[in-house]
This record gives C-alpha cells, structure tokens and sequence, in this order.
C-alpha cells in the first residue's frame, strides 16, 4: 500500500505522509499541512489526533488489547509486582533479579519526607480533598530538591528525582489519610515491601500494628499495576504538554494529578461508589437509575460505564472484578453496593442504549469496591488511582524529553467576533 495519502483541496492535491506503527497503526502525519495548503485540522476533545509516537503502551479499544512495552497486562497482574512493572514502564525492559533489588532497595532509602515538607500538611483544613493536598504537595517537592528544576541535568540526577516520587508518594498519600482522620503519621518501614509498607503507613496505630493479609496486599499490588499507565490519556497528555515546556518532574506530576482529578477520568472511581451509595439508599431500583442514564435530559451518567478508547470491553476490568470477588471472599464481606453493581452491569449489558454506544463497565467500575474493602475512604480513590498511574506519567514525560519534542502548542479555529472598535463606556448600550 502506498505511504501516502492524497488530499484535495480547491484545484490542487497533496500527498501526505502515511506513519504505520509496530502494531499496524496508521496515522496521516500532517505536521507540514498548514505549511503546505494554509489548513489545520479541527480535532475537539483529540479524539483522532495522535500527539507524540511512544514505545511504552500499546491499547488496542476495539480488541480490548492493553501492553506496557510489549507484555500483554494478563501477565504483568498475574505475574509481575508494581514495582516490576514501574521499572519495565520507566527503563523499558524487565529488570534483572539484582537490577529490581537494586530498585527496590534505593526506593526504601528515599521514603521519608523532609520535615519542613511535612509541615504543610499542617496548613491544610481536614476538609480538604485528598487530591488537592497530593497535587501541592507533590509540585511542593521541586522545592526541596532545587537542582530538579534544571531541565538539562544529567541522567543519574532524573534517576534521583524519579526514586523520590516513587518512594515518596506513598507516604504523601498515607499521611493525607491520617491528616483527614486526625491520627498520628505513621513512619516508612524498610523492612516491609512497597505495598506493604503503604498499607501500614495508612492503618498502623501506635497501638496496633496493621496486620498485614497477604491476598489484600496483592491485591492493592495488581490495581496498581493495572493503573500504571494507559498511554495518551488526559492526565499523561497532561503531563507530556507541561514537560514539554521543559517545567521539571514534580511540576508535570502536579499538573498531572490535578487533570487526574476529574470525575470524567480517575475522579469515576469515586462517583462510581457514591453512585452505588445513591442506588443502594434510593432502595435498589437498578432500572430506574439505567432509564435515567439513557435520557438525554437527565445529565446522570452510569459512571464506571464507556470509555473513549475500549469499546468492546476493558481488559482491566476483566482482572479486577476477579480480584474483586478474591477480596470480598478473603475478608467475608457482604457488600450490597457489589450487588447493586452486579446488578447494573447485567442490565446495562443487554440494554440496546449501551450495546448500540458500545459502553462497558471500565476499571473503576470494580477498582472501589475493593479499596472500599481495604479501608479506603471514598475521598481517597482518586490518589489511589495517581499512585498507580505515577510509573505511567514518569515513563511519559522521560520519553518527551529523550525525544525532545517540541512545546505542545495546538491550534485553534477561532469563531469569536470579527475586528470591532473599543467603545467608551458613557457610549455602551
Ligand atoms: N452513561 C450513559 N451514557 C453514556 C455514558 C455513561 N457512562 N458514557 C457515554 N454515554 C453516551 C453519551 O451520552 C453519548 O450518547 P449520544 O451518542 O447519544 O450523544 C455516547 O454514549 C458517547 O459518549 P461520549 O461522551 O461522546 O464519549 P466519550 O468518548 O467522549 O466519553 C467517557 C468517554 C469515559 C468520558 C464517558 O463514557 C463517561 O462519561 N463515562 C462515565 C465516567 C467514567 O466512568 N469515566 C472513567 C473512564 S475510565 C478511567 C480513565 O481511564 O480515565
């Protein structure tokens, strides 16, 4: 087939370069369009629009594919451990048994937090969303390492600031959780692993140790890896356009928490538990909520339900309702909220409205019954979902600057009001 593709455009045509990817993928590059026939291309939302070419993930929406450097995501949540995956998203191979220990060893020599830093927390009302804190407290950081904000340190200076967010996140998170329920911060643990250590920086008290299950560790383990990355979404693209601008990893982080945030993106998970919450109080009615959802006068949504690439099904979903039911078994809990959510995903599932708009129930559909189950408030599924994703935004923005992409910069159509002359306020009608 031939790598061009032919526009017409009034009495002249252009060719325009065809790009395939390693999975087949092709894509027009129209990166000299407009220097070619004065015309960009109009692209809301960028449904269609690549923004960069990437090796770190592959998803395919209409197969229900997901692969972080090549390994399909059945594996990596069978096989693998987050920190396994983060080094593999991050350094783009799977490290050796003393590369992992080596990871693994240098991530619990940065846990802490700097005094100062922990202060902050102080500043904040305990009503302030856990999301909120994160973001701050994450940009904070560039603070207390200066030499992160110079673009064009050398390698082993980006390795550093990278251990420190991977190391230190968690602990951020944990004291959020303690900074909102009023109980003592809890100190890092070298001797524990990394989800182990988080469960108990959040659930230890100085009275009694967190007792640690190893089925609810691994299953915190695989909703992160689960989440680690996801290719160009909102917060990643988020993330690569302010890196872009050569800001450093903390801020782009930042940047990328407060995208995150959303309810249209990690913000789903939860309003998918306080949608479940309003079922279960309203009585259970599953089939009022769905007619609710399918009437285009009613802005609720079945959140937890579509997503703008998988539109066949969302491979995540699929290990997590697994995992789900592990959890739920392990710890003999009785969840109506599970069952009101069994209940919407079968109706929903053979509802014309929902098949014909190809929308499925998506990782965050399951992923807060189990944080749920965990002990983890509603508040904080969202800073859940950013220390999965944190592997994801690191390998991204490492990436963009390797290439050395240009500022993201996108163009407008502008549909404002033609040139018109300033008139003085006495004279305004
Ligand atoms: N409930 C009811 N109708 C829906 C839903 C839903 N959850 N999602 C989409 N639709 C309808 C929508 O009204 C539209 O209908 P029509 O064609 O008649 O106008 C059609 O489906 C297409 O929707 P869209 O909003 O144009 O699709 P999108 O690709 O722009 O949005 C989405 C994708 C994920 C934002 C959307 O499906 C949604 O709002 N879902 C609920 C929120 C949610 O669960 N988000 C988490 C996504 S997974 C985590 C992540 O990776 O961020």
């Amino acid at each position: 087939m031939s790598n061009f593709a032919e526009l017409k455009y009034g009495d002249k045509s252009y060719q325009i370069p065809v790009i395939t990817g390693t999975e087949n993928e092709s894509a027009l590059d129209i990166s000299k369009l407009r220097d070619q026939t004065g015309l960009i291309t109009l692209d809301v939302g960028y449904k269609n629009t690549g923004a960069t070419s990437s090796k770190i993930t592959f998803l395919d929406g209409e197969e229900g594919i997901l692969r972080y450097r090549g390994y399909p995501i059945e594996q990596l949540a069978e096989h693998s451990t987050f920190l396994e995956v983060a080094y593999l998203l991050i350094w783009g191979s799977l490290p050796t048994k003393e590369q992992l220990e080596n990871f693994a060893n240098r991530i619990k020599k940065h846990t802490l937090i700097h005094e100062d830093n922990r202060k902050f927390f102080d500043g904040f009302p305990t009503t302030a969303h856990p999301m909120g804190m994160l973001a701050s407290v994450v940009t904070s950081m560039s603070s207390f390492y200066p030499e992160s904000l110079d673009p064009h340190r050398p390698e082993e200076d980006v390795e550093l600031t990278i251990i420190r967010l991977l190391a230190k996140v968690p602990t951020l998170i944990a004291w959020i959780y303690k900074k909102e329920t009023g109980h003592p911060y809890n100190y890092p643990r070298n001797d524990l692993n990394y989800c182990e250590n988080f469960l108990h920086m959040m659930f230890s008290m100085p009275t009694e140790s967190y007792h640690l299950d190893p089925v609810i560790v691994d299953a915190l383990d695989k909703l992160l890896i689960l989440h680690a990355d996801h290719e160009q979404n909102c917060s990643t693209s988020t993330v690569r356009i302010v890196g872009s601008s050569h800001a450093n990893l903390y801020a782009s982080i930042g940047a990328g928490i407060c995208a995150l945030w959303g309810p249209l993106h990690g913000g789903a998970n939860q309003e998918v538990l306080e949608m479940l919450q309003r079922i279960h109080e309203d009585g259970g009615n599953v089939d009022k909520y769905v007619l609710k959802a399918k009437d285009k006068n009613d802005p609720f949504r079945l959140m937890g339900f579509g997503h703008r690439v998988y539109k066949n099904f969302d491979p995540r979903a699929t290990i997590i309702k697994k995992t789900c039911d592990l959890v739920l078994n392990k710890l003999g809990i009785n969840d109506p909220l599970l069952e009101i959510a069994k209940k919407l995903e079968t109706v929903a599932l053979e509802d014309p409205y929902f098949i014909e708009r190809k929308l499925y129930p998506n990782v965050d559909f399951y992923s807060g019954i189990i944080y749920r189950a965990i002990g983890i408030p509603v508040e904080m599924f969202t800073v859940m979902f950013a220390l999965g994703r944190l592997p994801g935004w690191i390998a991204q923005w490492k990436e963009l600057r390797e290439n050395k992409e240009p500022i993201g910069r996108p163009r407008q159509v502008y549909t404002g009001a033609v040139k018109r002359d300033y008139v003085n306020i006495t004279n305004r009608k």
